[in-house]
């Protein structure tokens, strides 16, 4: 079957799921009915039913003191006896749990017993160095096993992992570092990307040298086998360390309320905030969400998320759903287009996939190089196509169907973030009619609402702003060290009513549509990047007087920074080379944050154009960057600035 894409933005059809679909299908629509009879009986229900508690609990939600919700808490439980042992104790341990493939084109396959040993020994050697409960430990290692060892071995032990991406910079590591006072750095020699080896270890140097010092020890995984400085009594390898411990280790229980992890996300403000999750509530949703989303059936599936542990996709659908529901995976080290731009295809045949979970800007990158590519692999064992970080755009939503899925499986459009842990917004596979570019449906126990500004719910179908009503299991729990932070930032504005920061609106049939951030958070291939932080970056530079940075949407990226920048008085010569002006101060964004954040575009001006009480008006930059025709100038202090400027950036 041919379908018209040219047509696919005015997509209003409806996908209803085959019969043969709905049949097998592990989720069907009693799951509503019993969520919308009584929500906490059946969070409370799937939490039983869905985990396995050391000591049961008998409160489902305590809500007393908003916005600090408890969930469970008089539960107990561990979490990675839920990941691991559980399994291998239900007579599952030779079922593989990961399917390594590095970039190079080393693989293993790791099973429920010895990812279960591993995570032992790991914990083991943890406690040797001195880690216990509360403690935390970061986390900056390439997409390998021993990422997704090192987070449950963190969990299993009571400590709280912090994991950074290992794209951030050496000033962003420190900085995460120092916030969550970490004692621990869990880290690899290198990792491969695109062909080459990246150097982790030096980054991780850097980094503690910088910080204010709470770093005791370093561990190291042997991945690339490049030289590394070791420092006498602070660093040691992984491996050795590891044929050391013990293979012994008792999984403690502990309160449902125990923080498992801080995860940085970017907010409006140039300070990343610790986004805080707990154990019982947080495993509930990701487990629940991980099996009637993508529709799990574990003894047949092989699943995988194409994510970086990096980030929150990563840790609630690559490390703790897939693995507290005994999923099997692929996990994969490196770039998709490496070493030829089929190699996501390629893992896809071998290892014969059936659930996939990837983001828009990636569907984007694969549509541009055409369907040749996946073409040349048998796709044929895929039978579901998850897709997250951004709307996804009718046209990429029937391609990514047809193209990668043959025309007929379901694909859901999951909204969500990291502040809410686990998927918010999805149609439900086998339940719900697909409709192309809207995500659809609040998942069952999930209560989602729009509002206006002034906190009405909108009537009709006009735009407003997505909020969550009731608290959900999953949810953030804090801001580490910053309780004020988490008040205001997603509570303020409107009461017991948690503020997510996007726009949202409904059409006929109910369902939501997402519009994109209302704050000054950009969204670049699915990564959130706060325009703030950005400036702040670039006024650090020696040359920068004043920094403005907007998202302009890009067709690849959803989003890309363009930087608008005033060169000081006394650096103007500088200025005299646009073009290399322009690219040193890209790569200073690149090395202070990370490769993610370098700007797309930096355009050197001698004016910004501001309100008479200051404030930079990005809106008219953002105009500017994405080629339109600039908007109502009128509140400008100066309204001839836009001309100039303009003129400026040609
Ligand atoms: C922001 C959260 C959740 C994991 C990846 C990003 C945007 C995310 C969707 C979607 C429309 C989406 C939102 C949200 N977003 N998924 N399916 N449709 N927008 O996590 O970095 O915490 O970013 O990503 O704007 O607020 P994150």
């Amino acid at each position: 079957m041919t379908v018209q894409i040219d047509h696919a933005l005015e997509e209003i059809r409806r996908f209803r799921p085959s019969p043969e679909f709905a049949a097998q299908a592990v989720a069907g629509e009693e799951l509503y009915e019993s969520a919308r009879a009584d929500r906490l009986g059946f969070w409370a229900e799937q939490a039983r039913e869905l985990l396995t508690w050391q000591k049961p609990f008998t409160r489902t939600l305590d809500w007393s003191n908003p916005p600090f919700a408890k969930w469970f808490d008089d539960g107990e439980l561990n979490v990675a006896e839920n990941c691991l042992d559980r399994h291998v104790e239900a007579g599952l341990g030779d079922r593989v749990a990961i399917h390594f493939e590095g970039e190079p084109g080393d693989s293993r396959d790791i099973t429920y017993a010895e990812l279960t040993d591993e995570v032992k020994r790991a914990a083991n050697m943890l406690e040797g160095l001195g880690i216990g409960e509360g403690d935390r430990v970061a986390i900056y290692l390439p997409m390998i096993p021993e990422a997704i060892v090192s987070m449950l071995a963190v969990a299993r032990i009571g400590a709280i992992h912090s994991v950074v991406f290992g794209g951030f910079s050496s000033d962003s590591l420190a900085s995460r570092i120092d916030d969550a006072e970490a004692k621990l750095v869990i880290t690899a020699d290198g990792g491969y990307r695109k062909g080459r080896v990246f150097p982790l270890k030096p980054t991780v140097d850097e980094a503690i040298a910088k910080s204010a010092g709470s770093i005791e020890n370093v561990l190291v995984v042997r991945r690339t086998g490049n030289e590394v400085d070791v420092v006498d009594g602070r660093d040691h390898w992984w491996h050795d360390t590891v044929a050391e411990a013990s293979g012994e280790h008792a999984a403690k229980p502990f309160n449902a309320e125990h923080p498992l992890f801080i995860l940085y996300t970017s907010g409006t403000t140039g300070k990343p905030k610790g986004v805080v999750h707990s154990s019982g509530g947080y495993l509930t949703q990701a487990a629940f969400t991980h099996k009637n989303v993508f529709d799990l059936h574990p003894e047949t599936d092989v699943y995988w998320c194409t994510a970086d542990v990096g980030w929150i996709t990563g840790h609630s659908y690559v490390v703790y759903g897939p693995l507290a529901n005994g999923a099997t995976q692929v996990v994969y080290e490196g770039t998709p287009d490496t070493p030829h731009p089929g190699r996501w295809w390629e893992i896809v045949e071998k290892y014969q996939v059936s659930i996939l979970y990837t983001a828009p800007t990636a569907i984007r990158s694969f549509m541009k190089l055409g369907r040749q590519i996946p073409h040349q692999f048998n796709l044929r064992s895929l039978r579901l196509l998850g897709s997250v970080g951004e709307p996804i755009n009718p046209e990429a939503w029937i391609w990514y169907r047809h193209v990668i899925g043959g025309g007929s499986i379901p694909v859901v459009d999951t909204w969500w973030q990291t502040e809410t842990g686990a998927i918010m917004i999805s149609a439900l596979p086998g339940v719900t009619d697909l409709k192309p570019g809207s995500a659809q449906v609040a998942v069952p126990g999930v209560s989602i609402d729009i509002l206006t500004d002034d906190g009405t719910p909108v009537e009709g179908e006009e735009g407003g702003l997505l909020v969550v009503t009731e608290p959900w299991p999953s949810m953030l729990r804090g801001i580490w060290g910053d309780p004020e932070r988490f008040k205001e930032t997603y509570w303020e504005k409107f009461g017991d009513r948690y503020f997510a920061g996007d726009g949202a609106r409904r059409d006929e049939d109910g369902d939501i549509w997402l519009l994109g951030r209302v704050d000054d958070v950009m969204n670049v291939s699915g990564h959130r990047l706060s325009t703030a932080e950005i400036e702040s970056s670039l006024v650090a530079h020696p040359w920068t007087a004043e920094a403005a940075v907007v998202g302009a949407s890009d067709e690849t990226t959803g989003q890309a920074v363009v930087a608008f920048v005033i060169l000081k008085a006394s650096q103007a010569a500088h200025g005299d080379d646009v073009a290399a002006a322009s690219e040193e101060l890209r790569k200073h964004v690149a090395t202070q944050i990370g490769a993610i954040a370098r700007p797309r575009q930096v355009f050197i001006v001698n004016e910004l154009p501001k309100t008479r009480s200051g404030k930079i008006m990005r809106r008219l930059l953002r105009d500017l960057a994405e080629g339109r025709q600039i908007g109502d100038t009128t509140t400008l202090a100066d309204t001839s600035i836009m001309q100039i400027i303009s003129e400026q950036v040609k």
